[in-house]
């Protein structure tokens, strides 16, 4: 793809990974160093985190469907410009389109704002919502409870809710 600039300073694209059948699709913001290297989305001290916090509800990284907002790295791990997210988010469409998760789990601010822009995570972690059909589940980004201490109990306590959510999608099916 060479839709934006960052089709120029990447090593390779991370469109990310998963099963077309996984219940849960984790959107982060962009691949990093690590995952710009090798391929693979959430390979590094976040991806890390990931695991172990999968793990502490009984999921491996290889039952769910883990993506970002835009497949290609930005230079020093700079935001997303605008125009970058616009031109990368006709992949992610396409991937929701066909994974069709029961829920669709927002890692951070960014891609919570794709779904609704005016909301803060502060405000909005932790509490599942519709949306087209499936149920969206924003929480903090691995990356920031890293980063700030603080943060890490009230992610683990986001991821602690997801397996509850999927018997809720289900019995909404009913
Ligand atoms: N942070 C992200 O948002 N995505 C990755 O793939 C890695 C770190």
């Amino acid at each position: 793809c060479t839709d934006c600039p960052l089709a120029h300073s990447r090593t390779q694209a991370v469109p990310g990974e998963g099963p077309a059948s996984a219940d849960f699709l984790f959107i982060g913001e962009a691949p990093g160093f690590n995952e710009d290297q090798q391929g693979k989305p959430f390979v590094g001290p976040a991806g890390k985190f990931l695991d172990q916090l999968l793990r502490s509800i009984d999921l491996r990284r290889e039952d769910v469907f883990i993506t970002n907002m835009v497949k290609c790295r930005p230079p020093g791990n700079r935001d997303p410009y605008p125009g970058e997210l616009q031109a990368c988010s006709s992949y992610l469409d396409r991937q929701i389109e066909i994974v069709r998760p029961k829920v669709i789990v927002t890692l951070g601010r960014h891609s919570l704002t794709k779904f609704f822009p005016r909301e803060t995570i502060s405000r909005s972690h932790g509490k599942p919502r519709r949306w087209e059909g499936m149920i969206l589940y924003p929480s903090y980004h691995p990356a920031a409870a890293l980063h700030q201490q603080g943060l890490r109990g009230a992610i683990e306590e986001d991821f602690r809710r997801l397996p509850s959510l999927l018997h809720q999608s289900m019995d909404d099916r009913q």
